[in-house]
């Protein structure tokens, strides 16, 4: 059983952690180079902690578990499963695993939060146990999301990415195992797919940025945040299900449509042209009231998505 952790890295994906492992009565020991990092950590896990009491608090958790420390060395020196989140520089991912590894105890588990840098590219850096490093990437904000992607680099143990699954999964998490690595990930692989598609619409003039939004928020949107796209696409199906939609009319042309998505560069005018159209999408509303609301229905989704046991 892991109960203490160490966050190195205490930004914004690191404090979010921070908050999701001390709601789960974890022992955190946290360290961040920074003027202030301490008093901002604080500060941000007071701010996270009413969510997490609304969604339900392990007994005995508390934001007093939380230490801070000077040193990555003093942080990992008692840890069991050590949470990286350092800026997203492969040198300073490097220089910070050959340290995290001379000063963790041999078994403790080093994750890392990064969204493109492959795990291969700096856990040769690890002198001593390299096969215990694994990718453990985080939705912002990781106290909330679910989803975590973990998996292994070329000197990975398979031993430590089953570790790091059960370790995630204890804690409510939804943890996908990535069996080999690729540049992104899985989860922002999909949304760079949808993202390029958006700006390739605005691009060629068919629709505005705000019914662009609407067309994923007031419809796709609604059903990827119960089913992924093979179960979505699977009740498409009809009876026969997804084996036969392949079979069907439909299928080919859907097919013909992904050979016609385009591919667009964001340069200044396409920019500016995406801003002035967030900037009129967001003329109507106020800004925080529509933040507080996104953030109240998101933690409404995730209790009606525990509670629903049936949707995988
Ligand atoms: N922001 C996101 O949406 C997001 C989502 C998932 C994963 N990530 C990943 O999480 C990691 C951190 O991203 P972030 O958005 O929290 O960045 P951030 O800039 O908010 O935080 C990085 C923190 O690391 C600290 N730091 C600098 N040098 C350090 C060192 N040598 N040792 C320890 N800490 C050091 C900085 O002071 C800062 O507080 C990155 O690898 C990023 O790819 C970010």
């Amino acid at each position: 059983m892991i109960s203490r952790v160490a966050i190195i890295g205490t930004g914004v994906i690191g404090a979010s952690w921070a908050a999701c492992f001390l709601a789960h009565g974890l022992e955190v020991v946290a360290t961040d180079p920074a003027a202030g990092a301490e008093a901002a950590l604080r500060q941000a896990v007071a701010a996270h902690w009413p969510a997490l009491e609304s969604l339900g608090l392990a007994p005995g958790a508390s934001p007093n578990r939380l230490r801070f420390v000077a040193s990555p060395e003093a942080a990992v020196a008692e840890a069991q499963f050590v949470q990286e989140n350092a800026p997203e520089q492969l040198e300073v991912k490097r220089a910070l695993y050959a340290r995290l590894d001379a000063a963790a105890p041999a078994e403790a588990l080093l994750a890392s939060s990064t969204s493109t840098i492959m795990v291969s590219e700096f856990q040769d850096a690890c002198a001593h146990h390299p096969g215990r490093v694994v990718l453990g990437h985080p939705f912002n904000p990781p106290h909330l999301i679910p989803l975590v992607e973990v998996g292994g680099g070329r000197l990975t143990s398979p031993a430590a990415v089953q570790r790091a699954l059960g370790f995630y999964r204890g804690l409510g998490k939804q943890p996908i195992e990535l069996k080999q690595e690729i540049r992104g990930h899985v989860a922002n692989r999909l949304q760079a797919a949808l993202w390029q598609e958006a700006f390739n619409l605005v691009r060629a003039g068919v629709a505005s940025v705000a019914d662009i939004d609407t067309a994923i928020a007031h419809g796709p949107g609604l059903r990827w945040a119960l089913l992924g796209p093979f179960l979505n696409l699977h009740l498409s199906g009809g009876p026969g299900g997804i084996g036969a939609l392949f079979e069907k009319p439909l299928w080919a042309a859907t097919e013909a449509m992904w050979r016609d998505l385009g591919t667009v560069r964001v340069d200044a005018a396409l920019g500016a042209g995406v801003a002035q159209g967030v900037a009129a999408e967001l003329a109507p509303h106020d800004s925080a009231e529509m933040l507080r609301q996104r953030d109240a229905v998101l933690l409404a989704l995730l209790r009606l998505k525990a509670a629903a046991g049936a949707l995988p």
